[in-house]
């Protein structure tokens, strides 16, 4: 027996040799130098041994089959180590080419997931079988990292699926399937129910197909769907480029420009000279920013952020067992579904039982979906309604040892359904509100046990939604923070944290984002340049139609209590230029948004948005202005939800960067392209000193509040960059 460092040779007396992936100091099998040395060896052995093999099984020793390329290693490369990265993807490609073409059958057992380079070391088999494990995924994600397959996957999965499949279902939405959903979009041969089925299986494959070769190395092989050079395929070729649009909404995405071209260019010709096109795609989009950003982001400050670098050390774990919800509106009934869903017990309290009955109603609403579309079982779905008690009682809340609090956004009110509980609960449960503007500091004085009350901001849809922004109000104590923090992975949600301000960290960013596209109307810009500015900038919601959901009266009513604050503590209130616009829209011409049935927008009888008012046009236009230029209503947008980022972090309402980049990406729909907030700065052509340069040009021309806040000035000055990094 041969042992390499991360892949070992396991040979039985039939013949059959079984490459087990296992790296022994990681505790998942990764793409780095040892397994690329490993690799070179294993090709040769398996080429000089050959006769004495009858087929190879490949699966690994760990709880996933194989994880893919380092990214600690991809996120550093630059346009000057570009050609060192091409030439060590190539040479795995070359060697994973010469087991596959050896003749002899080679089969994927995968043993776990097998996402980006796992699944594409199971392409370069002959036949994969999937063990049905809980939680194991299959598929290619790089493009939700700005990347995409360089390790074969883009050219493998034309060859086998076709052009069209291996685009919308693999390659450009990153889709991660069960193993049973990858078998039925044909990403995997077969599946297994255990371990040893799945060997058995893999061995009656060697023993069925003693001489094994790909389709696309068998004589007369066609792309399934044909290819581009296809009168039939032609046709429908111009469509790809629509769709890229429409899934990246013209905001500066690369990878799946890059992806469809691999795709597309890489069928036209033969299969070695696909896989050098691959290389070239995937080598440029790993040394630009945006994979960096996504990198960054999506791999490194997600898991930052889960593995609870915020929550305070030395504190046990601790789950809920029985949480009671009050207010069954529309986020009380969401995050009763979401706790219900993670195996909690909820009592969902509101003032009569029918509207408690009507809050559980949408659980039972969105059980029903689950099961006709096949997401969950009917007794999965009845477990988790059993676990949702409807009451307007609130002795039934007995021995709850977490409370979310959920009803109208009143003080009074929330002080007064806590004075009802706070002796029904267990003596020590957790306290949390899910205002989404009222300071924590404040409720807190509402309850007697004021250290053990926080704010769990949660978003709508709640059962959609992964963020929940956690408050740390002035007396919350650390056990109430770390009790927390573990609610909040318990649902299976993200939590970022902050300290208490008002608006906390995501309501105030996303407020700046708004007020500027207000902002822009009051200053005579076309309004839809406005909207495409903001789709274009890769926002998911367009800038004034957002306002409209959120009503002009809301953020009018909150400003004003701002204001009122801010000058009974001694400070002077300087006017947004957005105020102006949004008064005239409310007073002068009647449209508070869209429950009121007209704003930015107009609606029809059902309340859907028809088009922008042409209003808007006649009252705000300006004849003199210059044609709006795109760039800079895009950076403006960008650049003031930045800008206020780090300004939280200068005032400590933020604590971490990861948060920021997170918080902002998964809260409010800071465009992915960016890695977030703080990301984008860092990004930034230029970088700090180039985002202060350009901030400081959008001060002069709009105003203060694109003047850059001393922390990023101190920092761009000492070339450094936003990291939680010490
Ligand atoms: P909602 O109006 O849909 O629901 C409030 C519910 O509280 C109603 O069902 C009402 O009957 C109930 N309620 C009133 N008094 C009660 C009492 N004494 N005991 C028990 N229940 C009582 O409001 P929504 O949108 O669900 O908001 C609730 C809270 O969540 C507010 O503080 C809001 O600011 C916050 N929030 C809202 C978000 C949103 O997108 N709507 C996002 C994040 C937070």
């Amino acid at each position: 027996m041969t042992d390499t460092p991360t892949i070992r040779w396991e040979q039985d007396d039939t013949g059959v040799v079984t490459l087990v992936l296992d790296d022994p100091h990681q505790s998942a099998n990764t793409m780095n130098q040892a397994f690329r040395d490993s690799l070179a060896v294993i090709t040769d052995r398996l080429e000089a041994e050959k006769d004495g093999i009858r087929g190879i099984i490949l699966t690994s020793a760990k709880k996933t089959f194989f994880a893919g390329g380092d990214l600690r290693d991809l996120i550093r490369v630059t346009p000057e180590t570009a050609q060192d990265l091409f030439d060590g993807g190539m040479a795995i490609k070359r060697q994973m080419r010469r087991i596959e073409t050896l003749g002899k059958p080679v089969v994927a057992a995968i043993n776990g997931a097998a996402l980006g380079g796992g699944y594409e070391l199971a392409l370069a088999c002959h036949h994969r079988i999937a063990l049905d494990a809980p939680g194991s995924r299959i598929g290619c994600p790089e493009v939700t990292l700005g990347l995409l397959p360089g390790g074969g996957g883009v050219v493998r999965t034309v060859r086998m699926l076709g052009i069209a499949d291996a685009l919308l279902k693999v390659l450009l939405q990153g889709t991660q399937y069960t193993p049973r959903r990858a078998l039925e979009n044909g990403l995997v041969d077969d599946v297994a129910g255990t371990r040893e089925e799945l060997i058995a299986k893999a061995r009656a494959f060697i023993d069925a197909h003693p001489e094994s070769a790909q389709p696309w190395d068998r004589p007369g092989h066609r792309i399934p769907g044909g290819t581009p050079s296809h009168p039939k395929f032609a046709a429908n070729l111009p469509a790809f480029p629509a769709n890229l649009r429409k899934q990246t909404n013209g905001a500066p995405y690369p990878a799946p420009r890059n992806i469809l071209a691999a795709a597309v260019e890489g069928a036209q010709v033969d299969f070695e000279t696909a896989q050098v096109i691959e290389a070239r795609y995937f080598v440029e989009l790993a040394a630009g920013q945006t994979s960096k950003n996504m990198i960054q982001a999506f791999f490194f400050d997600l898991q930052a952020v889960n593995s609870g670098a915020n929550r305070p050390r030395g504190i046990e774990p601790r789950k809920v067992a029985r949480v009671a919800v009050l207010g069954a509106g529309m986020m009380g009934a969401g995050i009763a579904y979401s706790c219900a869903r993670a195996g909690i017990d909820v009592v969902l309290k509101d003032v009569t039982p029918e509207a408690a009955a009507q809050g559980k109603a949408y659980s039972e609403k969105l059980c029903a979906k689950a099961v006709s579309r096949g997401r969950t079982t009917q007794a999965k779905a009845d477990a988790l309604l059993a676990r949702i008690t409807p009451t307007a009682d609130a002795q039934d809340l007995a021995g709850c040892d977490a409370v979310i609090e959920a009803v109208f956004e009143d003080t009074a009110l929330k002080h007064k359904v806590f004075q009802e509980i706070q002796d029904v609960v267990a003596p020590d449960a957790l306290l949390c509100s899910n205002t989404s503007t009222l300071p924590i500091t404040a409720l807190a004085e509402g309850v007697e046990r004021q250290s053990d009350f926080i704010g769990l901001h949660f978003f709508s849809p709640v059962d959609k939604m992964p963020l929940v922004e956690i408050i740390k109000g002035g007396q919350t104590g650390d056990e109430a923070l770390a009790r927390a923090f573990d609610l909040v992975r318990q649902i299976n949600k993200t939590p970022i944290v902050v300290n208490d301000s008002r608006g906390f960290f995501t309501s105030r960013v996303i407020g700046h984002f708004i007020n500027e596209g207000v902002a822009m109307v009051g200053e005579g810009i076309e309004p839809a340049s406005v909207e495409q500015a903001a789709a274009q900038a890769g926002y998911p919601a367009k800038v004034l139609s957002l306002m409209d959901e959120l009503t002009l009266t809301l953020p009018r009513r909150i400003r004003n209590e701002t204001r009122r604050a801010v000058e009974e503590a001694g400070g002077t209130w300087t006017a947004h230029p957005a105020e102006a616009v949004v008064d005239r829209m409310v007073d002068e011409f009647g449209r508070p948004g869209r429950s009121g049935g007209a704003g930015f927008y107009e609606y029809d009888e059902e309340g859907r948005r028809t088009r922008l008012w042409p209003g808007l046009r006649e009252h705000f236009a300006d004849p003199g202005l210059r044609e709006s230029d795109l760039t800079e209503l895009k950076e403006r947008m960008l650049f003031v939800e930045a800008l206020d980022s780090v300004r939280c972090l200068e005032e400590g309402v933020l604590v971490s960067v990861a948060d920021a980049n997170i918080g902002s990406l998964l809260g409010i729909g800071f465009p992915g392209w960016t890695g977030g907030v703080l990301q984008y700065v860092n990004g930034y052509e230029g970088g700090l000193p180039g985002f202060v340069d350009r901030a400081r040009e959008l001060a002069e021309r709009y105003g203060e509040r694109f003047t850059p806040p001393a922390l990023l000035v101190e920092k761009a000055e000492r070339g450094e960059v936003f990291t939680d990094a010490r």
